[in-house]
């Protein structure tokens, strides 16, 4: 399985990029993850800078080769004002024109988050699955909220909690279930 890694932060030291290193060493046998890291050059979507895909910017080509070489996606984004970081929104924006050739239409894809404060970016993580479910990908029904995230990261960048661990570990196992169960529908 490829799993392409999204992080919603542009920080160099982000907590979400942090959160999706973590996830790449609790991968199910066999399974590798790419990180994308790409998000702070794509523009601002403007529709009169959107003549199709095959003319679209460097930054939004590499995206969309990316999600479609991948099997599913993994996002880990941040909460910024209880609500997704207007830059991931931007992005999805753009890959959900036209929506009927959206790389993301029936890619499984999961959300996790991680946030400074108690809740782990649950809103955001909502929203995000919203979003991802209007533009038509197969969204995994669940998050993994890492609250404190200061504090979240341990040895070698793995979450020092391990029931978190845990969960991140069979969200992983549920995305590869997804992927089954499209190949099965195929
Ligand atoms: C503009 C802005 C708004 C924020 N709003 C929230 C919020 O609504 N809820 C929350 O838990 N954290 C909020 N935070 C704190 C972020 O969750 C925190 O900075 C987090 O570490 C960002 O993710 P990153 O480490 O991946 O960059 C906000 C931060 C910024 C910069």
């Amino acid at each position: 399985m490829r799993v392409l890694g999204i992080s919603g932060s542009l920080r160099r030291d982000s907590h979400n990029s942090a959160l999706l290193r973590a996830a790449a060493a609790l991968l199910p046998p066999g399974a590798e993850l790419e990180l994308w890291e790409g998000l702070k050059a794509v523009p601002p979507y403007d529709a009169d800078d959107d003549p199709g895909l095959e003319w679209r910017p460097e930054s939004l080509r590499s995206l969309d080769a990316a999600i479609r070489d991948a099997d599913v996606v993994l996002f880990a984004t941040p909460e910024y004002n209880h609500s997704i970081p207007g830059a991931l929104k931007n992005a999805l924006d753009w890959l959900s024109r036209p929506l009927a050739e959206s790389p993301l239409r029936g890619k499984p894809v999961a959300v996790v988050g991680a946030s400074t404060g108690l809740f782990g970016a649950v809103w955001a993580q909502a929203e995000l699955r919203k979003v991802l479910s209007a533009i038509g990908a197969r969204v995994l029904d669940r998050e993994l909220p890492v609250g404190l995230a200061a504090d979240a990261f341990g040895e070698a960048g793995r979450l020092a909690d391990p029931d978190l661990e845990l969960t991140l570990a069979d969200l992983l196992a549920e995305l590869q279930g997804e992927l089954a169960a499209v190949a099965v529908a195929a």
